[in-house]
């Protein structure tokens, strides 16, 4: 798995071509995908459901990263492990008892995530980090693609970077850090300069279906931003 990973929200995608839509993004690079699940309550959209993940895994040769923007996450969380899920990813605030939550991810056999709105606080993190694979902020309001990047979230992305940075240190299992929403070409090297490495594009990639170079030219701007934040780094 490369330190940088793309993943296309299929938010944004053509639904009446699931399957060929996963299957394009990943040949233009993508690492994951990300599959965002509304309920119409917890936000106040509605998307897709277990059945439609079971029907695009076959398609999917990369990991699927489940965002579940729901509340009932418990009763949720088998049927989307059973369905193909490799990363369950969901609201502290949505649910009753987030270290359970965690521990039913984990039993089921996938890697758990929290995901923090714009406005939610750190303090959500406190007593969970050994129990996280992943930690997700959101940089938009949950509930819609299309909409633009919060710039408080390279502030708060930092605060998570130094928190995993002293949590993982000397530790084999790393903790990833994902931003979600308005995640563009012009604005990724920002993000990965902040401490991210996993971004969330739908409108930015999916939107870019009939521009210069399709998917494969989307993904290559967005990657040749990250690759060169890398050799910054690299030559610091
Ligand atoms: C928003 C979803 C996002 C969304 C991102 O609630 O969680 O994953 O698809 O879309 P863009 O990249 O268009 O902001
Ligand atoms: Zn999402």
């Amino acid at each position: 798995m490369k330190k940088m990973r793309i993943a296309p929200s299929i938010l944004s995608a053509d639904f009446a071509d699931l399957g060929q839509e996963v299957r394009r993004v990943i040949c233009a690079g993508a690492d994951l995908i990300h599959f965002d699940v509304m309920d119409a309550n917890y936000v106040p959209n509605l998307s897709v459901g277990p059945m439609v993940l079971e029907a695009i895994r076959p398609h999917a040769k990369a990991p699927i990263d489940v965002h579940l923007m729901v509340r009932n996450v418990d009763q949720l969380v088998p049927a989307f492990a059973k369905a193909g899920a490799d990363i369950i990813t969901f609201h502290p605030d949505a649910v009753d008892h987030v270290d359970r939550t965690l521990s039913l991810i984990r039993d089921s056999g996938c890697r758990a995530g929290l995901a923090l709105n714009p406005a939610t606080s750190l303090h959500h993190l406190d007593h969970v980090m050994d129990r996280l694979d992943m930690i997700l902020l959101m940089s938009v309001n949950p509930g819609f693609g299309g909409q633009s990047f919060i710039p408080e979230t390279l502030r708060k992305a930092q605060a998570v970077r130094a928190r995993i940075d002293a949590h993982v240190s000397g530790k084999a299992r790393p903790i990833w850090l994902e931003v979600d929403g308005g995640v563009k070409v012009d604005n990724i090297a920002a993000i990965a300069a902040a401490g991210v490495d996993t971004f969330v594009a739908g409108s930015a990639v999916f939107g870019a279906r009939d521009a210069d170079g399709g998917y494969h030219g989307v993904m290559t701007r967005l990657r040749g931003a990250l690759d060169a934040v890398e050799q910054q780094r690299q030559a610091a």
